[in-house]
């Protein structure tokens, strides 16, 4: 029998090929295959002797559904690696159409043709191979997906990442990506530990890379324990459920957000201050939660060691009297949260000299005089209003009924109040236990996350908006 290769076939056969190569995930040569095999059973022969076997399965029937969320896994070369088998199978559980790239480290302990088979298409693994930019390309991978997952993600694809380096195709994919990326990263604890890692760290989230894990537990290595677990597959799967359900509802698009975070510093002279304990984290959680539902906002920040959430407006600030300005420049919006822990009173005339400690000199006094009341003072506004003003009460007793009132005198809609007693560890925590005071109910919120309790609210917000 005559032999034919793909090389003798005309070009627009040739490119035919290609593309349908290409919407099936397979190679040129298996889609060859495929057709002669298809036509051979058309015509009741045996399926002819095609040479060697596919080197990529054939394509499995689609198991995700139509218009189903697509979810890019690149898996790092880690010997977490192992478990990325198990997560795209989870993935795939939960109706998600999943591609998968390999790095070449990855490739150590993964095999290409066994992820394949688990994905029920091609795997990806180089930036120069012909076939696969033809089919598909970096930039394309980078675009076609609605959520980028890098599992196990190691200490060198994170420094690359935060350098925005590309020299292969996972790095490219992640440069060109326009969509959110997870991490779930894995190492060894000395590496996660590591300065250059942390500050690696810092940076991504900073960029608005989101993060699962790592997890404490025993290391490959004997004996080791410590922080750069990766985290489980059903972990990683869930929080992949969870970041695509925020990412594809923006019930705030079109809407102005203002929000007000962290303390505020009053000078006594120009190297002391009054200030508070005051994190900021709170505030700096609603911002960025308000921008991914889709909102413009605009944050105005005390002083804060947080770095500025993404696609977030700030501005940032000193003292109380800054904090209303900026506020009310920034007005009309729609809607405005007052997070920051704004200081009550300020020195009356703070000394434009440093106080000198001087024997015999009696101790300074110090005058204070009260700061305005932002929340109040927007709250009251005749013109330009928020449809919706939201304030924090921040109190150690009789924490909904000092609420209550304080509803009333500032003017605003909402309060979400909250014990700061030493012993909650709120002030400059992570958790935070909310009750949701408004003119008609006061709803206890279980004890959560900062992160969940500004999800929480732009869900609210979003919901009052809306009637
Ligand atoms: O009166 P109190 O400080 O408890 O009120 C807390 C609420 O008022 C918070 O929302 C806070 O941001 C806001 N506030 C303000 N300006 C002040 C004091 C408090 O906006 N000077």
């Amino acid at each position: 029998m005559a032999s034919l290769t793909v090389r003798q076939l005309d070009e627009r056969l040739k490119k035919l090929l290609r593309l349908r190569a290409a919407k099936s995930g397979r190679s040129v040569e298996d889609e060859v295959r495929t057709i002669l095999r298809a036509a051979a059973e058309d015509t009741g022969s045996e399926a002819p002797e095609t040479g060697n076997p596919p080197s990529q399965p054939p394509r499995r029937p689609a198991s995700a559904p139509a218009g189903a969320k697509r979810v890019l896994l690149i898996v790092g070369g880690g010997i977490a690696a192992y478990k990325s088998l198990d997560l795209i199978r989870r993935l795939k559980e939960r109706g998600l159409a999943v591609r998968c790239i390999l790095t070449k480290a990855a490739e150590h302990f993964v095999t290409p043709l066994s992820a394949a088979a688990i994905v029920g298409e091609r795997i990806f693994t180089d930036l120069f191979d012909a076939s696969s930019e033809f089919d598909v390309g970096h930039i394309r991978l980078a675009r076609e997906t609605d959520l980028i997952v890098v599992a196990p993600a190691t200490a060198d694809l994170m420094a690359k990442m935060a350098g925005g380096l590309a020299p292969d195709l996972a790095t490219a994919v992640l440069l060109a990506a326009g969509t959110k990326i997870l991490l779930a990263p894995a190492m060894n604890p000395y590496m996660w530990a590591n300065k250059a890692t942390q500050r690696n760290l810092a940076q991504l989230v900073a960029d608005g890379v989101a993060l699962i894990g790592p997890g404490e537990g025993e290391m490959a290595e004997a004996g080791e324990r410590g922080t750069g677990r990766m985290a489980e597959p059903l972990e990683i799967a869930a929080a992949v459920e969870r970041l695509l359900a925020s990412e594809t509802a923006q019930p705030l698009k079109g809407t102005c957000v203002l929000v007000t975070s962290g303390p505020t510093h009053e000078p006594i002279d120009p190297v002391r201050y009054i200030a508070n304990r005051s994190s900021g984290k709170q505030g700096h959680a609603i911002a960025a939660a308000a921008a991914r539902a889709g909102a413009a906002v605009t944050l105005v920040s005390g002083p804060v060691n947080l770095p500025d959430p993404p696609g977030v407006a700030v501005v940032h600030v000193e003292t109380a009297r800054e904090m209303l300005q900026a506020v009310e420049r920034a007005l009309p919006v729609d809607v405005a949260i007052f997070a920051a822990a704004v200081a009550d009173w300020r020195v009356a005339s703070a000394s434009e000299q440093k106080i000198k400690k001087k024997a015999g000199r009696a101790t300074p006094e110090l005058s204070l005089t009260e700061n305005p009341d932002i929340l109040s003072t927007v709250a009251h506004r005749k013109s330009q209003r928020p449809q919706l003003v939201i304030g924090f009460a921040a109190e150690t007793e009789n924490v909904a009924a000092n609420a209550k009132a304080k509803l009333a005198s500032k003017g605003c809609d909402w309060i979400l109040a909250n014990d700061v007693s030493p012993s909650t560890g709120i002030m400059g925590g992570d958790r935070n236990t909310i009750e949701l005071v408004t003119a008609t109910a006061i709803e206890p919120w279980p004890p959560q996350s900062k992160e969940d309790v500004a999800k929480m609210l732009v869900a609210r917000v979003a919901n009052a908006l809306a009637k």
